[in-house]
This record gives structure tokens, sequence and C-alpha cells, in this order.
């Protein structure tokens, strides 16, 4: 059994079966795979690892994670509880969006098909930015040719109308060299490493073999899809003057 965890845990999970509780003396957030918890759904626990395996390779600080299997709770994902952290304010996300670490969460985002990003689930600490939770992760919903639209999304979603209309070439420069960035530090033979790591009861070769397809193929188109979608939405906007933007932007805001 987890120790010292018996009078400690609170379910904090609206949807899913995540608990804050103390695992080894250390404050944790444990996501369960198999425990049942009323109008809970369980996790896939390893994909809360694997994001975290791989989103620390680009340089962002996704709270250490690991994977374990409990005599009284199954198969379960064990994460860092990040002390003093806040939900970030509206103000804080629209300065971080263009910089490059927020365009790192946005690009981590459309490589894993995370479509669960919002305020929830980063974690503000002084000037840092931690993205964490990534249940919904990994999955075979789209097929390829869906990708662009994906990007589409995920982009317009992250950087938010204003922040789209305040987009200026320098950001293109920045966007493109942290996709470029992230599929090579990606390289093959990392993803299999990473995908090796993980035990059969969390992932069987079957799902792993899928994964591997998922993110490879994601991936490898990432760059051209990024560059794309600036090229349709971010470079007809630089017809406008700097005026026409701006009454934009008020328009947009009132
Ligand atoms: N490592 C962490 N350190 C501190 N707080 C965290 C950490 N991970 C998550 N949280 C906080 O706990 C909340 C719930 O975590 P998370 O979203 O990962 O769980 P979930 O299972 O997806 O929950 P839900 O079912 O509500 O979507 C987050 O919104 C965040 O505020
Ligand atoms: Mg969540």
């Amino acid at each position: 059994m987890l120790e010292g965890s018996v009078h400690q845990m609170v379910l904090i999970g609206e949807i899913f079966a995540t608990y804050r509780m103390s695992v080894g003396g250390e404050i944790a957030i444990v996501k369960m795979e198999d425990y049942p918890v009323p109008e809970r759904e369980n996790s896939r626990c390893y994909r809360e690892y694997l994001a975290f395996r791989l989103a620390t390779k680009i340089g962002l600080s996704v709270p250490c994670t690991s994977l374990r299997q409990d005599p009284q709770y199954g198969r379960l994902s064990v994460q860092q509880y990040v002390h003093g952290a806040t939900k970030p304010t509206q103000s804080f996300l629209e300065r971080i969006a263009t910089r490059p670490l927020g365009m790192r969460i946005a690009l981590f985002d459309i490589l894993c098909g995370n479509h669960d990003r919002k305020p929830d689930n980063l974690l503000q600490l002084g000037t840092e930015i931690i993205p964490v939770d990534f249940n919904t992760t990994f999955q075979i919903t789209t097929t390829s040719c869906d990708f662009d639209q994906e990007t589409d999304i995920i982009l317009a979603r992250w950087f938010q109308i204003r922040g789209m209309l305040s987009l200026k070439p320098t950001h293109r420069q920045l966007l493109v060299d942290e996709a470029r960035r992230l599929v090579e530090r990606l390289d093959d033979s990392f993803l299999h490493s990473c995908l090796a790591e993980i035990p059969t009861p969390f992932c069987d070769s079957a799902e792993a073999e899928q994964v591997w397809d998922f993110l490879a193929s994601r991936r490898d188109r990432l760059h051209a899809s990024v560059s794309s979608w600036w090229d349709k939405n971010i470079a007809p906007l630089h017809l406008f003057d700097d005026d026409a933007l701006m009454i934009a932007i008020r328009q947009h805001t009132r």
C-alpha cells in the first residue's frame, strides 16, 4: 500500500479518478487506472509518464512522473506535486503565449494531440509555466489528413484572436524554430526508448506500436503544418496596417 496515503487522500479530478495524496511521505498527484471511483473515469496512466519523458526532452518542466503498481490501488501514475503553484491569470497567459516557452507548449500539444489545454492545466510558479494533464493524449482519433486542421485549432486557441492579431514576422521565426527544435530532439531512437520504458501492463506492445506511429507521423508533419498555418492565417493579417489592427483588437475586446 502507498505509504502514508490513507488519511490524506483528496479526490481532485472532476472527471477522472485523480487524487492529491501522500506517496512515500511526499505529496503527489496520483491518477488511477484500476481503482473504481464512483462517477469518475479511470486514466490511461502511461500517457502521463510518456508526456513527462517527451516534454522534458524538449525543455518543458512537466513534473517528474513515474508508473507503479500498488497492491491496493492497482496501476498508478505518480507525479510530483508542485507546491505554491497557481492557476495563471489571463494577462500572464497572453504574455507567455508568444514567448518561446509558450509556443513550445502549444507545439507539444499539437504533437501529442492534446485538446484539453486550458488555464486549469497550466501551473504558474513565478515566471515559470508548467503544463500538466495529458490524460487525453496520444489517441488515434483523427486521420493524418486532419493534422493541419488540428494545428489550426490548437494554435488559434492558444494565441486567441487578440494574440493572433499581434503576431509579427519575428514570432513566425520563433514558432518555426521551436517546431524544428522539437522535431530534432524527439528523434526515432528517443521515441523508441521512451515507449520501451513503459511496462507492458500499462501499454502492451500493440498499443505501443500504434502510439509510435502516431507520434512519428505527427512529428514528421509538424514543421510543415506550422509553417502553412502561419502562411494561411497570419500572413494575411500583415496586409493590415498597425492602426487597422488596433481598431480590430479594440473592437474584439469591447
Ligand atoms: N503536479 C501538480 N502539482 C500541483 N497541482 C497539480 C499538479 N497536477 C495537477 N494539479 C492540479 O490538479 C488539477 C487536476 O489535475 P489534472 O487536470 O491533471 O487531473 P484530471 O484527472 O484531468 O482532472 P479532471 O478530471 O478534473 O480533468 C489541475 O487542474 C491542477 O490544478
Ligand atoms: Mg484535467
